[in-house]
């Protein structure tokens, strides 16, 4: 089959590594790419935002099938298209990509459904939303609608913070004036993520993952899009697992089929473990990113048959094998993330990186410049590894990086220490 993947980061060069391994696989191309990915697949120069350049190039191709991986497509309808036009693509329609386009639609969904989540209400104007506040005291969450690249929550600690919170965001301070807040109660608990794949009928799950937010060591400093992560969580036994698939993502699964946008693709699941069981803390319509990477280090079996019956509503009696490993990655960013930084600077040292055991370098934002491999964006390599334990696996990729000549780049020292003081208990 020729195979088409859309996206450019680390998620995506995980999901090239595993899909190029595929005997299925006869050709592997990925749109725009990285250096990274450039060595499992063909990179194309396409602008994903233009659905008919995509498409024009599925015709000339001959693609069999097309792997979205970022949410902007998905939400912008790129699925609906490419079906539309007769090529056959894993993820959402837009309808059903909502689940992670509107905050709003997935409350209402969970409460209709009874699916466990934060109490909350919906605001369009600024003043209600602040009496609400005032009526129930802080620690409050005021979350704006839409997509807005992980940066449209505020966990406001008081009363006068949340407040400032609903005046931002109606203010346009997240750059467009948000149509919509939600604002809702603060949960108590363990974060972790957990995957599932849906067919439109029904879920089958994959793995869970803890990704470290924070760009300092201690979980310190401002928010990034991850700087590291690792699988499984170990707060997600078989029994809390199985409570997910059983409280949250079946039911979600029968409530779009019911409301007429049945999902097909990933659900991602951002939890808090409460002491009342799971809860829903939002969902995403995609692969995460960097969870991706350390979970198609542990998938034992061929990923692409999966996608596809994910597809094809074929999900019923598939079984997918995991290696019983953890795995870890360490993101390398640029010196300045997630504040300003420079692109451009060389990168040495991948190829010995790669040779320690257990390890592999997944690129997230690379590109070649002549014969160098240089940064290409904020956040630029992940480097993965699978060991015994959390702490195996984080002994290697340290390794790993320390073999990697980048003295513009940076790493945390710290990515899993929660589970390894939980191992070494
Ligand atoms: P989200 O973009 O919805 O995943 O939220 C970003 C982060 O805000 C989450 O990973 C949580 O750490 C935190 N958060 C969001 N909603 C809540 C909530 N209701 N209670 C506590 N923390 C929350
Ligand atoms: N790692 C979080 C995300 O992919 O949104």
């Amino acid at each position: 089959m020729n195979i088409l993947i859309l996206g450019s980061g680390g998620r995506e060069h995980a999901l090239a590594w595993k899909i190029a391994a595929s005997p299925l696989t006869t050709k592997l191309y990925c749109a725009p790419g990285n250096a990274g990915i450039a060595q499992e697949a063909e990179c194309v120069a396409l602008d994903i935002t233009d659905h008919a350049a995509v498409i024009a190039f599925c015709k000339t191709s001959k693609i069999d099938f097309v792997v979205v991986g970022p949410e902007g497509p998905l939400c912008a309808g790129i699925v609906d298209d490419l079906e539309a036009a007769g090529f056959k693509s894993f993820g959402p329609s837009k309808w059903a990509a909502r689940l992670e386009g509107s905050k709003g639609f997935t409350k209402d969904l969970c409460k209709t459904n009874k699916i466990p989540t934060a109490a909350y209400e919906r605001f369009k104007r600024a003043e209600p939303a602040k009496d609400y506040v005032r009526k129930h005291g802080a620690p409050i969450v005021v979350k704006a609608d839409g997509l807005a690249a992980g940066k449209g929550v505020v966990v406001a600690s008081t009363v006068t913070e949340a407040e400032a919170a609903i005046d931002m965001m109606f203010d346009g301070g997240l750059g467009t004036p948000a149509w919509e807040i939600v604002i809702e109660d603060c949960m108590v608990g363990e974060e972790a993520s957990f995957f599932a794949l849906c067919d439109g009928e029904t879920a089958i799950p994959l793995a869970s993952a803890q990704d470290h937010k924070r760009v300092g060591d201690g979980d310190t400093g401002p928010n990034t899009g991850g700087m590291g992560a690792y699988s499984p969580a170990p707060i997600m036994t078989q029994a809390m697992n199985q409570r997910v698939m059983d409280e949250i993502i079946f039911p979600t699964v029968r409530a779009l089929k019911k409301a007429g946008a049945p999902f097909k693709g990933v659900l991602f699941a951002g939890l808090m473990i409460t002491k009342d069981g799971p809860q829903l803390i939002e969902y995403n319509v995609r692969f995460g990113d960097p969870e991706t990477q350390v979970i198609m280090l542990r998938l034992m079996s061929d990923l692409l048959p999966a996608l596809i019956a994910s597809r094809d509503g074929q999900l019923k009696n598939f079984d997918l094998r995991w290696y019983p490993d953890a795995a870890l990655t360490v993101v390398m960013a640029a010196k300045g993330y997630p504040g300003s930084y420079t692109k451009g600077t060389v990168i040495e040292g991948l190829a010995d990186a790669a040779q320690v055991e257990g390890v592999e370098i997944f690129h997230a934002g690379t590109r070649m410049d002549g014969d160098h491999i240089v940064a290409n964006g904020g956040r630029v390599l992940n480097v993965c590894a699978r060991g015994n334990s959390v702490a195996q696996a984080q002994q290697s990729a340290y390794a790993a990086v320390d073999k990697i000549k980048w003295p513009d780049g940076f790493c945390r020292r710290d990515i899993g220490w929660q589970a390894i003081a939980r191992e070494s208990k």
